[in-house]
């Protein structure tokens, strides 16, 4: 096991190929050989520049922002650049009617101005550790998966026990290459993160839904908040007496513009990728999955448009939900596409095929591998309904009524209360945690939109999900009430608690598992849970067996390739992919550039669409060509596309050019590559990000807000700014930055 261990580690650090700069998404702390390759493609930094745990390096100015997005520090203050889409849900809660930020956009003239945001944390890194001997040697063969699974969080909470001792520190034990490595990560959390500025929608999501996963794009996909501090330098929950964060490092900003082929590299938190499926589960999720979840989120789709057409109020209340959902249903509907016409399911056959004569060439290979990639393909046959189940069982119930989902979340009040004896403790802290999701969800909600919803989606999951694997409680739509879900839906909804805040605060002041018990909507949801669970339970084997044949198949894959330069799969961990400023042959005969400019803002423009609304303001600086200093040769580029390697997850990560200064903020791929999560497409795969230049035009020139300007360290042809020293050591929590290359052009 040892020696397989060291192998792997070997694996991962030193072997590579020079071939493709594009594909991969590197752990940070791990890029050792990758680095002669970054220099090659014009790299001015150090490797030391870029992650160091003794010094102040790059990976010191990248947050993870929220739970599902990555920032930057961009100033000595704590300012963090980040998307619109990321701030979107924040934006939302400070928006009403009277001072609607999601329409009009938001900017704070004063520190006093801006707005606290409960629950918003940024996360920085320490450091990595790679603790896989620790777990390796901890598993002993004979344990099932379920118990593999135990003992893995066991054997991490010890080991974060005994590595992580400083104060504030947090630790996380992340599995990669399918539980065939596993690193332990350091961080620093901090929760007081505020809302500094804003661009309005029409700015910020300029081109909507049609647009989004496309190039060529013109959004300014930005928006700009601020990381506090205690008094004496440490996270803590927010309060007026903070004061903005002393970073340890933070992104100067170049305005000098971006050239075709020009290094460009990005650090954040991608999410997850599925580099290693196999063709089995990519035919599943091909002709079954996605399908069923883009039937369902079109449905929920259209309800929601035609409710937030009618009022103001309740378009701000769906906003952030509306969006969330359309953005994935657009993803898996061009994922299809791509997953088709890239071929991907032949590529991966032919892996397959290579793997299993690779296999066949040795025996003691055959021993281990043998017959793997029939098993794969045995299990996920097993599982095919119960994928499908589970898709309905998130997309229509769980996450497509908002009254089922709500009352998920309470089946552990009612575990407590259900007991001779209850723990008040447990309880007491149940209930905050329960009031604080109550208040949220109240606040984005209109009874009659919820009501149609949870009666459509449903409806969705009786008439299409076999009747075999309905729960109990349809029993009672099929005999009471001849399957309609709108009668059904109104009568559960009619004395439930979870049908409007009072009735719920007052159930909180005084909770019994009577009441939540005989709840028709909890009960509803409590059927459906039930029988998901029973499924889940009967299928466990099954489930159990495709991890451990999927690790196994990773593992023996990285054997095969010995000699490539392997990454792991995205796992919500820092990765740095590197690559250039590349434009793209969409298709026959077609070239797109490699940036975008303010002209096609025009061009777009349609006053009769809620997509392609231009704000007067902004017609006005682009028809007086007003650019200031962020124009080039008297054009203003607004988006530009790069071949790096991102996903979810990375949604507001820096491209940082080759001296370390950010360049642009990442916000999304291209639909050509929408398949590119399962396989990389070189010739095609893209990131797409808004220039530099134009998030700074627009808080300069559009928002008039010079304050946030003055904070940043603007590097320019014309102007050189304050040079630091790099790597100069200092007190803990002082700003060093990167040295500015001076340039004479
Ligand atoms: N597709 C982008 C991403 O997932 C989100 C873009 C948000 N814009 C929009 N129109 N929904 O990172």
């Amino acid at each position: 096991m040892r020696i397989k261990i060291k192998l792997l580690a070997v694996l991962l650090i030193f072997n590579f190929n020079l071939a493709n700069a594009d594909e991969g998404m590197w752990v940070v702390s791990l890029i050792g050989k990758n680095y002669e390759q970054m220099q090659k493609l014009g790299l001015k930094l150090s490797a030391d520049d870029i992650y160091n745990i003794n010094q102040s390096s790059l990976k010191d100015a990248i947050i993870q922002f929220g739970r599902g997005c990555t920032g930057e520090i961009v100033s000595d203050k704590g300012l963090i650049f980040t998307n619109h889409h990321c701030g979107f849900g924040a934006i939302q809660k400070h928006s009403t009617i009277d001072h609607n930020y999601l329409k009009n956009g938001f900017w704070a003239k004063t520190y006093n101005d801006e707005l606290a945001n409960a629950g918003l944390t940024a996360k920085f890194l320490i450091r990595i550790e790679d603790v896989s001997s620790e777990i390796l040697n901890g598993l002993d063969k004979s344990l099932t998966e379920e118990q593999r699974g135990i003992k893995i969080r066991e054997l991490s909470k010890q080991i974060i026990a005994q590595r992580v001792k400083t104060k504030g520190y947090s630790g996380d034990v992340k599995a990669f290459f399918q539980g065939n490595q596993f690193l332990l990560f350091v961080y620093e959390i901090y929760s007081d993160v505020r809302l500094v500025g804003a661009p309005p929608s029409s700015i910020g999501k300029f081109g909507g839904d049609t647009d989004n996963w496309m190039w060529p794009r013109h959004t300014a996909d930005f928006s700009v908040f601020r990381v506090y501090m205690s008094p004496d330098g440490k996270p803590a929950e927010y309060s007026k007496d903070n004061v903005p964060l002393k970073p340890k490092h933070h992104l100067p900003i170049s305005i000098k513009g971006v050239k075709e082929n020009d290094f460009a590299m990005i650090l954040g938190y991608p999410g997850r990728t599925n580099r290693y499926k196999s063709s089995f589960g990519i035919k599943q999720d091909l002709e079954i999955n996605n399908p069923a979840i883009i039937k369902i989120r079109t449905k929920k789709l259209a309800i929601l448009k035609e409710d937030m057409q009618k009022s103001d109020a309740i378009k701000i209340k769906y906003a952030s939900k509306y969006a969330r959902t359309s953005n994935y249903w657009k993803y898996f509907i061009g994922q299809n596409k791509g997953l088709r016409r890239l071929h991907v399911i032949d590529k991966k056959q032919e892996l397959e095929k290579e793997f299993n004569i690779w296999v066949n060439k040795d025996s003691e290979r055959k021993k281990i591998y043998g017959g793997l990639v029939k098993n794969i393909e045995t299990s996920y046959n097993k599982l095919e309904y119960f994928n499908l189940l589970k898709v309905y069982y998130r997309e229509a119930a769980i996450r497509g009524s908002d009254g089922i989902g709500l009352s998920n979340r309470f089946i552990k009040l009612y575990k407590i209360l259900d007991n001779d004896e209850i723990n008040k403790d447990k309880l007491n802290s149940e209930i905050e945690k329960l009031k604080k999701v109550v208040s949220e969800h109240f606040r984005n909600l209109n009874l009659e939109t919820e009501l149609k919803l949870t009666a459509s989606l449903l409806q969705m999951y009786y008439d299409d999900i076999d009747i075999a694997y309905h729960p109990t409680i349809f029993d009672k739509v099929r005999k009471k009430y001849k399957g309609d879900l709108n009668k059904f839906t109104a009568d559960i909804y009619k004395k439930s608690i979870f049908r409007d805040k009072e009735s719920l605060d007052k159930f909180l002041e005084n909770p019994t598992s009577k009441v939540l018990g005989n709840d028709q909507l909890y009960v509803t949801m409590n059927s459906i849970y039930g029988s998901y669970n029973k499924f889940r339970t009967i299928n466990k084997l099954a489930i159990k067996n495709l991890e451990k044949q999927k690790r196994l198949y990773v593992k023996g894959i990285t054997e095969m390739k010995k000699g490539n330069l392997l990454y792991p799969d995205a796992n919500m961990s820092m990765r740095l992919t590197y690559g250039k400023i590349m434009d793209y042959i969409p298709r026959d005969a077609v070239r797109y550039d490699y940036f975008t400019t303010l002209s096609g803002v025009m061009q777009k423009e349609d006053p009769n669409s809620d997509e392609f609304i231009v704000p007067a303001k902004l017609k006005e600086l682009y028809t007086k060509k007003d650019f200031g200093r962020y124009a080039e040769n008297g054009k203003l580029h607004t988006c530009f596309v790069s071949n790096n390697d991102i996903t979810g997850g990375n949604s507001g990560s820096p491209v940082i050019n080759a001296n370390g200064e950010l360049i642009g903020i990442a916000f999304d791929g291209n639909w050509e590559a929408m398949s590119g999560d399962i396989a990389f497409e070189h010739e095609l795969q893209r990131t797409i990000s808004v220039d530099a230049r134009y998030v700074l035009f627009i808080i300069d020139k559009f928002a008039n807000s010079n304050h946030i300007i003055n904070e940043l360290d603007i590097v320019s042809n014309i102007k050189q700014v304050k040079a630091k020293p790099l790597h100069k050591k200092e007190d803990h929590g002082a700003t060093i930055g990167i040295v500015p290359k001076v340039s004479n052009d």
